[in-house]
């Protein structure tokens, strides 16, 4: 058999680490574990497994639409944000389109670009940032899709509503201009755009969200894409049966209710950043400004031997090299307990 060449040439990706009896702090999963509220609808439906799943997700959908303020149908429900992402990648690009993202952010998105025969233009980040002006520059009449992640991961740096209204003005309209919000819910400075009333004027837009994160699901893989009707049912077309499944779906209209929960893991979340910013002032190291549940900080040492030697000492991280930012690691904010026990790792292996 001869796989198909774009296949051959795309690097698998790279997941957060996990090792057995080690903190993880290298996937922004949510330190307190799933929602409570989540796990019971959970062990609730258990017994309905035997049945297929609604494949329409409409109850999930009603709920996000009502919290959206739209309907049901600007809602498309995946398995994980990921099969967003791949379901506006198989709908959109052909052999040879391109898009266009920036170098150092989540490589997904050129994984799904290329999946499809197309092929990924690169704009380097400014200061962290998403640098929007040189991104709108590479676009062109070839260009199908635009990926911004806003929070950016790896860096947690954010644009802002003037700065996305800006952008969609200058992209054509056969461009998909994707704007991925999984980190959305972490944010607390002020500007960050209400990239949902953009709908209404901008019919080439999509945003994604994600129950990964804020809400402590990532193993049941659970994201979903907002947009104007028509490109939403673009979307579906593309989409295979049952995707998500029907403990993913119990469990997310549970956690999307629990407030307790999600009013908790922002604390513990304000808090870690609080003190992880003090330790890295601290210990003399360079970070940036995160408005999401990780940060990027700088060793000034090679990231894959940082990341080696803290988890030997028990957690792990995210080495940044594969995302271009070779003495920069990415550490989610995890628990008091946590935090402190990786800043203890963190200063033991800078010392060595
Ligand atoms: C920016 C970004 N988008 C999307 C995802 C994928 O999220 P999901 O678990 O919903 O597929 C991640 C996961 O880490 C991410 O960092």
């Amino acid at each position: 058999m001869k796989i198909r060449q774009c296949l051959r040439d795309l690097a698998p990706y790279i997941p957060g680490r996990l090792k057995a009896g080690a903190i993880k702090l290298a996937s922004n999963e949510n330190p307190l574990g799933p929602s409570p509220k989540a796990m019971e609808a959970l062990r609730e439906c258990v017994a309905g497994v035997c049945l297929y799943p609604d494949n329409t997700c409409m109850g999930l959908r009603e709920a996000l639409a009502a919290r959206h303020g739209l309907g049901p149908g600007n809602i498309v429900a995946g398995s994980g944000s990921d099969e967003i992402m791949m379901l506006a990648a198989a709908a959109y690009v052909n052999p040879g389109d391109t898009a266009v993202t920036a170098r150092e952010t989540f490589s997904n998105y050129t994984f799904v670009t290329r999946l499809f025969g197309g092929e990924m233009k690169y704009a380097p980040l400014g200061n962290g940032f998403f640098d929007l002006e040189a991104l709108a520059g590479l676009v062109d009449s070839r260009t199908r899709l635009v990926f911004l992640c806003n929070p950016n991961n790896p860096t947690g740096t954010c644009f802002t509503q003037g700065g996305l209204e800006d952008f969609l003005r200058k992209m054509p309209p056969e461009t998909l201009v994707v704007s991925d919000e999984a980190y959305a819910d972490f944010v607390d400075a002020p500007g960050f755009p209400d990239s949902v009333s953009l709908l209404a004027k901008h019919p080439n837009l999509l945003v994604m969200r994600t129950f990964s994160k804020l809400y402590g699901l990532a193993g049941l893989r659970v994201g979903y894409g907002i947009a104007r009707e028509e490109l939403a049912g673009d979307l579906l077309r593309a989409k295979i049966s049952f995707s998500v499944n029907l403990p993913a779906l119990a469990a997310a209209r549970a956690a999307l209710e629990d407030r307790d929960f999600v009013e908790k893991s922002l604390a513990v979340n304000r808090e870690g950043k609080a003190y992880l910013y003090g330790e890295f002032d601290r210990l003399g190291l360079a970070y940036y400004p995160t408005q999401a549940n990780f940060i990027c900080v700088d060793t000034g040492r090679d990231s894959g031997d940082m990341e080696r030697r803290i988890m030997e000492l028990g957690v792990t991280v995210r080495p940044l090299a594969s995302f271009g930012l070779p003495t920069s690691l990415r550490v989610t904010i995890g628990t008091r307990e946590q935090n402190r026990i990786f800043i203890a790792c963190l200063e033991k292996a800078l010392s060595e």
